[in-house]
């Protein structure tokens, strides 16, 4: 650098540094305006509208209301995150079977689907910072004699196709297992063990302790097992979406540091967050 442009370089950034400290000083005192803010901004392009795929058969996550509509924690979460970027969101019932591929395939922008952050996923995905902490559940009749989760090894089990509560039944049957019985939906799982077609479901724990609240006549209890890992639930955007990624773990920060994150929490799980979704009383109660 020559000595001129070095002079004018720090000229220029002087000037910068005194408008800053205006501004930052009073709103009655007009900062001098730098140049370059001067040339009037391009005109704004249409809105891009996001589109988010979620599997609205996940109760209290996403589900279809007697209007249709989809609501839910996730949902509340995503339009909160949405206002606090600034970008438009529609959200798309999406089955989970398929779900990934509608995401690669540019027909989702993003998810939103109680999707568990995993280093497979990772590998066809870019997942944003998890906003949930949950880990698979069992559920079986109250005067189920299963105690645990190895009792399961010989016994039908019903799953979601293709969740984390598969994976696990999986891992514990061997993969070519006859007795896991896969659903297109936990609520399907849950319905055929109510009917007895299988004697366990292996689901995340919300949605499992949800619907046992939600459907005392079916007499359920629910059963959690050392063996089940923690899990977390992230936002799936293509991967290589970078921008909107940023966007989606900017906004998550913020919403999780202005106390917006909690009340969503608490209007749909009571507890503060970090308080483990399994203590709620069914598992106990029901002995
Ligand atoms: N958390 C589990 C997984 O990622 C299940 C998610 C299922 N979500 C849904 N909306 N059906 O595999």
């Amino acid at each position: 650098m020559s000595s001129i442009t070095t002079r004018r370089f720090l000229q220029t950034a002087a000037t910068l540094l005194v408008g800053i400290v205006l501004a930052a000083c009073g709103k009655q005192e007009p900062a001098p305006a730098p140049k370059a803010a001067a040339p009037a901004a391009a005109p704004a392009p249409a809105a891009k509208v996001y589109v988010v795929g979620t599997d609205a058969a996940y109760a209290p996550f996403e589900s279809q209301n007697e209007k249709g509509e989809i609501v839910g924690f996730d949902i509340d979460v995503v339009k909160a995150l949405a206002q606090k970027a600034g970008i438009e969101v529609k959200f798309v019932n999406t089955p989970w079977e398929g779900i990934f591929n509608a995401l690669n395939q540019g027909d989702r922008d993003l998810l939103v689907s109680a999707v568990t952050i995993t280093d497979e996923r990772k590998q066809s995905m870019d997942f944003s910072n998890p906003y949930f902490d949950a880990q698979q559940l069992m559920a079986v009749k109250s005067n189920s004699k299963i105690a645990k989760f190895a009792d399961l090894k010989k016994l039908k089990v019903g799953v979601q196709n293709g969740t984390t509560g598969d994976e696990v039944v999986t891992k514990l049957q061997g993969k070519d297992s006859a007795n896991i019985k896969r659903f297109e939906s936990t609520p399907l799982a849950l319905k055929e063990l109510e009917a007895g077609g299988v004697d366990a479901v292996v689901a995340d724990n919300g949605v499992v302790i949800h619907y046992v609240n939600n459907n005392v006549g079916a007499k359920f209890k629910t059963i959690s097992d050392a063996s089940f890992v923690a899990e977390q639930y992230g936002i799936p955007v293509k991967k290589g979406n970078a921008e909107l990624l940023a966007k989606i773990n900017k906004a998550l920060a913020d919403i999780k540091a202005d106390g917006t994150y909690d009340k969503i929490y608490a209007s749909y799980f009571g507890a503060a967050p970090g308080a483990p979704v399994a203590a709620a009383p069914a598992a106990a109660a029901s002995k």
